[in-house]
């Protein structure tokens, strides 16, 4: 069946006149006025084939120029295909789908004779009478079977793959496998949250094969000030990957691969912690993998307040060499007799079981830690794959914000500042895990992780505040009385 639009003379007059001009299209039909950033993708679209690559960070109007790119596509080139894919076919069904809505709406009021002819329903937005075979379809990048993503082939075909960072090379591979054409255009749009794999690889080695923009959110007219400020603060500040990742729209800088720098671990050694609230005590406990032969430690500081505002001051620390755990209880029992009110945290994966059920034992109230969980809020989930990410990324925040003095040594420095990490396809936060470090020579930072389960978990507040302060104000009161 052909479409009985290709017989009607208006619509020859309107492929002739945005035929590869998709910068007109966008201007000419949409209610927006477009950003300079827009500009340069719509342009870099608009070129028959095309292979396009976008990094850019957060809200800086991708989906806008994507649905805008795909009406243009399928009404400037009758009998065309174009697929959008993303690893989130959710993400493409309520951001993309539902933004080309307005496309048509805009594109609609100014051509009102076009409307019939077009059609969009859940899966499929067509041109009536060619349902078959002029089209666009939204796929999700499935990593089960490939094959399936192969496209159609045809002399107007265009692929759009969101979140491509995320794709796995194979699938690209496939998708781009269908250009056979060499007018096919293949676009790339992602937060850049890995260093490997095909996007990346398309602003390096493939850097010939690909017009490549890079887009920074502080720079466009769209995003405004108040959304970066709230990113500065949910982020850790401009030097955090995740900050350059997702608002920059860059590979972060830091590529060294671990997560705080050495310079920084060692001026926390000195950092003077002024409490604002009443502190609590709090012993945390690594307790050594038999296997692994890793070290025990337990590590004692002064907490207090709660998210952004807590703040920790190591006191003392103790590591342990192959030590019985039944007879590492006993000590931290004995050590914390000399403390009131204080919390004692155990981390409760693996070996520190026995511990935990000898402290009990001996009556003291253990608090469990199980790292491995994801974390408890839903912001916290999508940023960080489980609560060792979570409070690992506490430290290094607390550090750089002077709210944590960790404990003294070498050795402790050492440990801070070779933790490696990543941020996965989901743009988590993710420290390698233990077995991988060992691989990599690391071994088992006993005494940081610690240091990071002060994040974890709750304090009882000392009923009056330092020894120190108390005596100043006593002493204070007394000259008062003198007076
Ligand atoms: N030129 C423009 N003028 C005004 N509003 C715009 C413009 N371009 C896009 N918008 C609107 O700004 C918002 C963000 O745009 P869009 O969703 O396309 O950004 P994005 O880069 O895809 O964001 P994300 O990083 O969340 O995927 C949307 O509500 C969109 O309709
Ligand atoms: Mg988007």
């Amino acid at each position: 069946m052909s479409s009985p639009l290709l017989n009607n003379p208006k619509y020859k007059d309107f492929c002739i006149r945005y035929r590869d001009n998709l910068v007109r299209y966008v201007v000419e039909n949409s209610r927006h006025r477009i950003t300079w950033q827009q500009y340069e993708m719509v342009k870099a679209m608009q070129k028959p084939g095309c292979s396009v690559a976008v990094s850019s960070g957060h809200g800086t109007g991708k989906s806008f120029c994507l649905a805008w790119a795909l009406d243009w596509h399928l009404r400037a080139y009758p009998y065309s295909n174009a697929m959008i894919t993303a690893t989130n076919i959710v993400q493409v069904r309520s951001v993309i789908w539902k933004e080309l809505d307005s496309v048509i709406v805009d594109v609609n009021k100014l051509y009102p004779w076009m409307t019939p002819y077009f059609v969009k329903e859940a899966q499929r937005y067509y041109a009536l009478g060619a349902k078959d075979s002029w089209y666009i379809i939204p796929k999700t990048t499935s990593k089960g079977n490939p094959e399936n993503m192969a496209g159609q082939h045809g002399i107007h075909y265009m692929c759009i793959v969101d979140e491509a960072s995320g794709v796995a090379d194979e699938i690209h591979g496939v998708l781009r496998g269908a250009l056979t054409h060499p007018n096919n255009r293949y676009v790339m749009v992602s937060q850049p949250t890995r260093p490997v794999g095909h996007f990346a690889d398309a602003f390096g080695k493939l850097k010939d094969m690909y017009t490549t923009l890079q887009f920074n959110s502080e720079e466009s007219p769209i995003v405004c000030m108040k959304f970066i400020r709230e990113k500065l603060i949910e982020y850790g500040g401009h030097h955090s990957p995740e900050y350059q990742i997702k608002v920059l729209g860059r590979l972060p800088d830091n590529l060294t691969g671990y997560l705080i720098p050495k310079s920084w671990c060692e001026k926390a050694q000195s950092t003077a912690i002024e409490h604002k609230e009443a502190w609590g005590w709090v012993l945390t406990v690594d307790v050594a993998e038999g296997v692994h032969r890793d070290s025990s430690v337990w590590t004692l500081a002064k907490v207090s307040g709660y998210g952004a505002e807590r703040r920790i001051e190591v006191v003392e620390y103790k590591e342990y060499q192959s030590i019985d755990e039944k007879v590492f209880a006993r000590e931290i029992y004995s050590v914390i007799q000399d403390y009131q009110s204080l919390t004692v945290a155990v981390d409760a994966d693996g070996c520190g079981r026995t511990v935990i059920l000898e402290l009990e034992e001996l009556g003291v109230t253990v608090e469990r830690i199980h790292w491995g969980l994801p974390p408890h809020s839903d912001a916290d989930k999508k940023r960080y794959k489980n609560q060792r990410a979570y409070a690992s990324v506490k430290v290094r925040e607390a550090i750089f914000e002077e709210r944590m003095r960790i404990g003294q040594g070498k050795k402790v420095v050492e440990q801070a500042c070779r933790i490696p990490y990543k941020i996965d396809e989901g743009g988590r936060y993710q420290i390698l895990p233990k077995d991988q470090m060992k691989a990599k020579g690391i071994k088992s930072p006993d005494i940081f992780d610690t240091h990071c389960f002060f994040f974890l978990v709750d304090y009882v507040p000392a009923e009056s505040m330092d020894n120190d302060q108390d005596d100043e104000l006593i002493k204070a009161a007394m000259e008062l009385l003198e007076q």
